[in-house]
């Protein structure tokens, strides 16, 4: 092969003629060979694009921080546009002295940078009731992590001066969807951002530029973009996303209220449906993600033929606490079916549940808060599946 490998033996157009100058791309763009890399929808989910959701193509990246433009995106009421000269943040409620910020005032807080993932309380519900979509982009897709850099929300409600009744912030939104949460005052405290920056540049449009709420851990929902108020309260408002939306209809008709966390989790990204085997038997990466909205991830196991038998996966890149961990596992294939698995468990010693341990406990109604195990086969060609395993 290599003696007569056209790519080493001609001279090619790349090496023969100057490419493009420094002025061509002000603003630098991927590739043209990773075109295929780009968010998705599924558009049978929702009844408009408006009101909707696309999908971070998880299986095309590594590391463990999401490209800016590759973030997936959902919002209720399509993607505000505002210009930040007009933004303003205004706190009401139970404090000493209301106050309005503009984007200026925000910018001359302390400032800080955390990554942290942000997970969609809805990730993985389409697959509540048995495996459904073919792709972890769609399965698991609801899923971002960035460096935010923003001020602490602590910071700027003790400027206000939160009165000893106070108990709970309302976060709530300036686009079109009345998007708003009831936040508890101890986690509004201890590590809530509001954040103007994402990944070293301003947050994008659909991130909700210029300005929004960083709740580390809990469920994307929470996570108000295009922040224009936050009110201070003695209880909890009961709005529309925490009432009858982003709520877990339990089998006894009850249901599960102000699950905020989003639980120990993890998902073989590679190979997958997207990404399939295609250099045959021997030397096989395996590489997926792990997070907790408790903490760091400790470990990731990984199966290999449906949870009967367990390796520990090498975690490489940094261990921060409620951000994306990548894990690898290297093994030889012998070209025999697979049926990969990963759990994670972390380091409050959570262990990610299969899926039948989740509905034994929660019934069949959710589609919220699937944190199960996921499983892909693959066939003797390299062809992956979503599928489960009993
Ligand atoms: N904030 C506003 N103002 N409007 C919205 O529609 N969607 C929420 C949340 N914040 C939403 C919002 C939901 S359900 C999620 S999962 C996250 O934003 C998604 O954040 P992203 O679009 O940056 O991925
Ligand atoms: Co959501």
């Amino acid at each position: 092969q290599a003696a007569g490998d056209p790519v080493i033996t001609e001279v090619q157009d790349w090496n023969r003629y100057p490419g493009d100058g420094v002025d061509v791309h002000p603003y630098g763009m991927p590739s043209q060979f990773e075109a295929d890399v780009v968010r998705r929808n599924v558009a049978w989910l929702t009844a408009d694009p408006i009101s909707s959701i696309n999908f971070t193509p998880l299986h095309s990246l590594d590391g463990i921080i999401t490209p800016n433009g590759l973030c997936f995106e959902r919002h209720h009421a399509g993607a505000a546009v505002i210009d930040p000269k007009e933004h303003r943040l205004m706190i009401n409620g139970l404090v000493d002295k209301p106050l309005i910020f503009t984007m200026e005032d925000l910018k001359r807080f302390p400032r800080y940078n955390r990554v942290y993932f942000l997970e969609c309380a809805a990730n993985s519900g389409m697959e509540w009731r048995g495996a459904q979509l073919n792709g972890c982009q769609f399965t698991h897709g609801m899923l971002h992590c960035v460096m935010y850099t923003g001020v602490l929300l602590k910071d700027i409600l003790n400027e206000a001066g939160v009165k000893t009744s106070g108990k709970w912030v309302l976060a709530e939104g300036a686009d079109a969807s009345a998007m708003t949460r009831s936040i508890p005052l101890d986690k509004a405290m201890e590590d809530c951002m509001v954040a103007f920056g994402q990944n070293g540049e301003a947050l994008r449009t659909e991130q909700g530029y210029p300005l929004r709420l960083v709740v580390p851990g809990f469920e994307g929902n929470m996570w108000v973009k295009w922040l224009r108020r936050l009110e201070v309260g003695d209880e909890p408002w009961q709005q529309r996303e925490e009432t009858s939306k982003y709520t877990d209809l339990l089998p006894n008709g009850k249901a599960r209220r102000f699950t905020f966390a989003m639980d120990v989790k993890s998902v073989i990204t590679n190979p997958s449906p997207q990404a399939p085997i295609t250099h045959g038997k021997g030397r096989t990466v395996l590489t997926g993600l792990a997070w907790s909205g408790h903490g760091t991830i400790k470990r990731v196991d990984v199966s290999i033929d449906g949870g009967r038998n367990w390796h520990t996966a090498r975690i490489d890149g940094p261990s921060l606490s409620l951000a994306l961990h990548r894990f690898y596992y290297e093994f030889d294939w012998d070209g025999s079916d697979l049926y990969l698995q990963s759990r994670a468990i972390d380091e409050k010693g959570y262990v990610q549940p299969t899926k039948n341990e989740l509905r034994a406990t929660r019934g069949e109604n959710s589609i919220y808060h699937n944190n199960g195990i996921q499983t892909w086969y693959v066939n003797k060609d390299g062809v992956a599946e979503n599928v489960e395993v009993s």
